[in-house]
């Protein structure tokens, strides 16, 4: 279970309270990389519940609602 993420950011997101959510006192960061509020999480984790543990994917558009494919090998531009 793993997923290929595109990130285009080139530096750090600064959190501070207003980050918070009000009603839980917290902040979820989103560790899946498909959160459509990146870098929070939105609750798109759920469309990873189903993955196998052994394979890697790619989501279209980094997005839980793109579609999911199976990624069988990574090739480098050098290579
Ligand atoms: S951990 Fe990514 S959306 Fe929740």
């Amino acid at each position: 279970m793993a997923r290929e993420i595109t990130h285009e950011a080139t530096g750090p997101l600064k959190l501070d309270e207003s980050d918070l959510d009000e009603e839980k006192g917290d902040v979820a960061v989103c560790l899946c990389g498909l959160s459509g509020e990146y870098p929070f999480c939105d609750g798109s984790h759920r469309a990873t519940d189903d993955e196998a543990a052994e394979t890697v994917y790619k989501y279209d558009g980094d997005d839980a609602d793109g579609e999911r494919r199976e990624i069988e090998e990574i090739v480098f531009a050098d290579e």
